[in-house]
């Protein structure tokens, strides 16, 4: 695991996007994990930068959602799959056809999360996935208690989560739905690479466990301790508890490995 540290939000999002571009350079038809949350608004905001001033080019490139809700429409402006295409997909020209996101209906939940994975396989893998962290650990909606080897499935979110996420729903965690589907951590584990970004204070208590404790799955984002090429991404409020702050600022700074390169130097172990 590779942890590097920005100075702020901004930096970290600048930075991730710059990781994607240098990807997509190295692998035009890469095929990329999508997750929402509110630390990943500036890395679109500055993807879609990239691309409006014709720097960077996703029209090979596929996207998978990570994530979303079940039990609210795929047009309510909260779902992920309207979050990603309204902050990113739309504004990036990507056409609908390169994206995918679970399609669940009501009684085949187990059939559609089948078909997710099926068609992740089909794609030839994911080569980036892009990951926020929950207050709780939990990456995608794998909330802790997630085997290590889970696969995409509907899910209960946590009390946590839901009230995480509330201020989507006017400040109210009841209307917070309480099912989600996801990315198992197995699934997750699976992408060639991982970029798990993480910022401000409310994160770094979550981020010294999950970086510098011991992996568990009361705690599911660990187990990127065990992912070969998984890149965390921090700024200092986020980092404040982590014991190597010195070297992880240090790496920021300096060029970092080409993901493809480092993908074929089988990724850097931590
Ligand atoms: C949600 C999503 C996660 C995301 C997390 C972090 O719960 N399911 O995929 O990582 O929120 O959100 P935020 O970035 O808003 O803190």
């Amino acid at each position: 695991m590779e942890v590097i540290v920005g100075p702020d939000a901004a930096a970290v999002a600048c930075r991730c996007a710059e990781l994607i571009e240098q990807l997509v350079r190295e692998k035009p038809g890469a095929t990329l994990g999508l997750a929402t949350g509110r630390t990943m608004e500036p890395i679109y905001g500055a993807l879609v930068e990239r691309v409006t001033d014709g720097g960077l080019d996703l029209s090979g490139c596929r996207f998978f959602a990570l994530d979303d809700y079940l039990g609210i429409p795929h047009d309510d402006p909260r779902s992920f799959r309207s979050v990603l295409k309204r902050l990113f997909l739309d504004r990036a020209g990507v056409p609908a056809g390169r994206a995918c996101f679970p399609d669940p209906l009501p009684g085949n939940l187990e059939e559609e999360a089948e078909a997710y994975e099926k068609a992740l396989a089909q794609a030839g893998g994911i080569d980036l996935q892009l990951l926020g962290l929950g207050e709780n650990g939990h990456v995608g909606f794998n909330e802790p208690g997630s085997p290590f080897d889970s696969r995409t499935r509907a899910v209960e979110l946590c009390s946590r989560t839901r009230e995480q996420n509330a201020c989507a729903f006017g400040g109210d965690p009841s209307r917070v739905p309480r099912l989600g589907m996801t990315m198992g951590v197995g699934t997750i584990l699976e992408a060639r690479r991982c970029l798990l970004v993480v910022t401000g204070s409310a994160k770094a208590k979550v981020l010294a466990a999950a970086v510098e404790g011991p992996p568990t799955r009361t705690l599911p984002a660990s187990a990127l301790q065990h992912h070969p090429c998984c890149t965390v991404i921090a700024d200092e409020e986020a980092a404040a508890l982590l014991n190597d702050r010195d070297q992880y600022r240090a790496a920021f700074g300096s060029a970092g490995a080409s993901p493809a390169a480092t993908l074929a130097a089988g990724g850097r172990g931590r």
